[in-house]
C-alpha cells in the first residue's frame, strides 16, 4: 500500500513537472517572439518608430508617405530623409527589441558611394555595426550579433561621392532566424 501510494505521488509529480516545463517553454517562446518583434520589421509608422533626429534631418517631399524612411514605398521622385556631414539620422524604436538585422536603402538613382557609420544603441551605449568609407549606394544589409536595441543611428561621416548628404529612402529592422 505504502509502495503504491509512493509510486502514485511520483507519477503525479512527474506529470506535473513535464506539464509545467512545456508551458514554461511556450511562455518563454512567446516572450522571445515579442521581444524579437514577432520576427517582423519593427521600423514603420504602424509600429510607432520615431525619427528623433528629425530637427536636424531634411525630408525630400511632404506629407505622411513622402520622403520618410518609415514609408512602405521605396522609390518615388524623392530622395528620402537626409542629413549633412557630421549629423546623424536617429531612429527610435517603440520599445526595446532583440534584433540582428538592419536594412538601409540608400538613395541610388545615380552612382554613389557613401561614407557613413551605423550604430545600434541600448541604454545609451552605442555599438558600431557598419563602418564604410565607400558604401555602394543600394540596399545595405547589415547583419550584427543579436542584441537589445532601442535606437539606430546613421552618422554621416563624409557625405557621398556626389553630394555632402546621407540619403536614406527606407529602413527596416528585424530579428532574422
Ligand atoms: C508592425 O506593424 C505592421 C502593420 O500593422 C504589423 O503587421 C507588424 O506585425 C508590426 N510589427 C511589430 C514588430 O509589431
Ligand atoms: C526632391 O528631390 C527631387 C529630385 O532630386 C527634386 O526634383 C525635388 O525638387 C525635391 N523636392 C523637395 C521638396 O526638396
Ligand atoms: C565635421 O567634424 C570634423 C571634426 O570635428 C570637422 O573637422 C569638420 O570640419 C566637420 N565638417 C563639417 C562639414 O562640418
Amino acid at each position: 500500500m505504502y509502495k503504491i501510494s509512493c509510486l502514485l505521488i511520483l507519477i503525479t509529480l512527474q506529470q506535473f513537472q513535464s506539464c509545467c516545463l512545456s508551458s514554461c517553454y511556450l511562455r518563454e517562446k512567446k516572450f522571445k517572439s515579442i521581444l524579437r518583434g514577432n520576427y517582423k520589421n519593427v521600423i514603420s509608422y504602424e509600429n510607432d518608430s520615431l525619427l528623433i533626429s528629425r530637427k536636424q534631418n531634411n525630408f525630400n517631399g511632404s506629407g505622411r508617405l513622402i520622403g520618410m524612411l518609415f514609408r512602405n514605398q521605396i522609390y518615388g521622385e524623392v530622395k528620402g530623409t537626409h542629413c549633412q556631414i557630421n549629423y546623424s539620422i536617429i531612429i527610435q524604436l517603440k520599445q526595446n527589441y532583440e534584433l540582428n538585422t538592419l536594412i538601409l536603402w540608400l538613395w541610388d538613382q545615380q552612382t554613389r558611394y557613401y561614407n557613413l557609420v551605423v550604430y545600434v544603441s541600448y541604454q545609451e551605449q552605442e555599438t558600431v555595426i557598419f563602418d564604410q568609407v565607400a558604401a555602394f549606394a543600394k540596399a545595405i544589409y547589415i547583419n550584427f550579433p543579436a542584441q537589445f536595441v532601442n535606437k539606430f543611428r546613421v552618422y554621416n561621416r563624409n557625405g557621398n561621392s556626389a553630394s555632402s548628404a546621407t540619403n536614406i529612402i527606407k529602413a527596416e529592422a528585424y530579428y532574422k532566424v
